[in-house]
């Protein structure tokens, strides 16, 4: 089915100049951008996003890294879109990230790993809401 995503280009790479790079990806595996800005999230907002992982340890760590520089958020769209996006992104840990995947070729660590994409159709919904109004969904 066609589904959309969220996708977060975090800190580390809009840092590092890699944002295009990084949407070629995307692109080339058949993702669609149908939403996208450039945002710089103060403590409260990244921590909000973050609230269901609020009980682990590197949490303080993944709030501070997600306000120290702009991030750009985006809606991806296409087929099995939840799903495609996390093969392109490859695993959370750049070490065990298969060849080709945007955290193998960009991430530096598992925390300061270039890019977030939602984990199920539930976390999509809840993330695309969380950045972006009906109105900036443009398909
Ligand atoms: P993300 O998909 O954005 O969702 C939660 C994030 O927590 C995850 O990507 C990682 O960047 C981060 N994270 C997971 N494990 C660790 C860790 N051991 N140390 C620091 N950050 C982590």
């Amino acid at each position: 089915a066609v589904e959309r995503t969220l996708s977060i280009i975090k800190p580390d790479a809009t840092k590092r100049n890699l944002t295009g790079k990084i949407v070629s990806k995307f692109e080339d595996a058949g993702l669609r951008v149908v939403a996208s800005k450039r945002i710089h999230l103060s403590p409260a907002q990244a921590g909000a996003f973050y609230a269901e992982h609020k009980e682990r340890p590197f949490y303080g760590e993944l709030v501070e890294f997600m306000g120290s520089e702009p991030v750009v958020v985006q809606v991806l769209e296409g087929e099995n879109a939840i799903a495609k996006n996390r093969e392109v992104m490859g695993a959370t840990d750049p070490a065990q990230a298969d060849a080709g995947t945007i955290r193998k070729d960009f991430a530096l660590s598992k925390g300061e790993n270039s890019v977030h994409g939602s984990d199920s159709p539930e976390s999509a919904a809840r993330e695309i809401a969380f950045f972006f109004s009906g109105l900036e969904l443009v398909g």
